[in-house]
């Protein structure tokens, strides 16, 4: 069985001080976890975090890559300078992103790309408004977002992860149920296993106001890999107890 992946996303939060206790207090936590572990910090802070995570299992992510791979982008970051600092994973197309920055499908399908071809793994993630599931287009909304990712990455796709976060759980402390998500989970595994032959060994991540009340019954649906976890990332206590519930 693959080993499923917990990853934070801090958002726009921290500093150096709270960066460091936050960490600090994680890994006096965390100890051999049987699952993966990553957090995406803020780009500023990926050196301070590098070196507080340096030989432990957790790892490193961005929360976002440029699509493109160097040259005239003011302030945008590239995979090659990620890789310096140790990033293993990055998120890309978060609602966030395609909501506050016009991020398209083919931005986040590019992005998607930049990272493999930097050998960073991207964390696509795809998700309905409220306003798209309550008019039935959730399926269609999550099969557009993932088809443009495939289309970009080939037989590449095997090698991401992707994150289903329903944008009216983000942040709001509504969670789909865990049937709920295990349906959308279902359709995008169905989508990537009609794509390529290794789509099994894609982790498919459920984020949205996942906590450590209800981490243990999404993370034992079929077809949840693990999650992506905002505030409850942001809690050393929280995210243990959510990486514990990943075992
Ligand atoms: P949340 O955020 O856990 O705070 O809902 C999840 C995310 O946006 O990745």
């Amino acid at each position: 069985m693959k080993k499923k992946l917990i990853a934070g996303n801090w958002k726009m939060n921290g500093s150096l001080a709270t960066n460091e206790s936050l960490l600090r207090a994680m890994l006096a936590g965390v100890g051999q976890a049987t699952c993966r572990v990553a957090v995406a910090v803020p780009s500023v802070y990926l050196a301070q975090c590098q070196a507080l995570l340096a030989g432990s299992v957790m790892e490193l992510a961005a929360q976002d890559i440029a699509a493109h791979e160097a040259g005239a982008y003011t302030g945008e970051i590239a995979g090659s300078m990620l890789r310096e600092f140790g990033v293993r994973y990055a998120i890309v197309g978060h609602s966030e992103r395609r909501q506050y920055h016009g991020e398209s499908d083919e931005t986040v399908a590019a992005k998607a790309q930049r990272a493999l071809g930097c050998g960073i793994t991207p964390i696509v993630c795809v998700g309905e408004t409220l306003a798209e599931r309550e008019a039935g287009k959730t399926v269609e909304v999550v099969k557009r977002q993932l088809a443009a990712v495939i289309h970009a990455n080939g037989h590449c796709v095997s090698e991401i992860v992707v994150a289903y976060e329903p944008v009216w759980a983000i942040g709001t402390g509504k969670t789909a149920s865990p049937e709920q998500a295990q349906q959308v989970h279902a359709v995008l595994r169905a989508q990537l296993r009609a794509a390529s032959a290794n789509a099994d060994r894609i982790a498919l991540l459920y984020g949205g106001s996942m906590n450590p009340g209800n981490a243990k019954a999404l993370l034992s649906q079929p077809d949840i890999d693990g999650g992506l976890i905002g505030g409850a990332a942001l809690k050393a206590a929280d995210f243990l107890t959510i990486i514990a519930a990943a075992a």
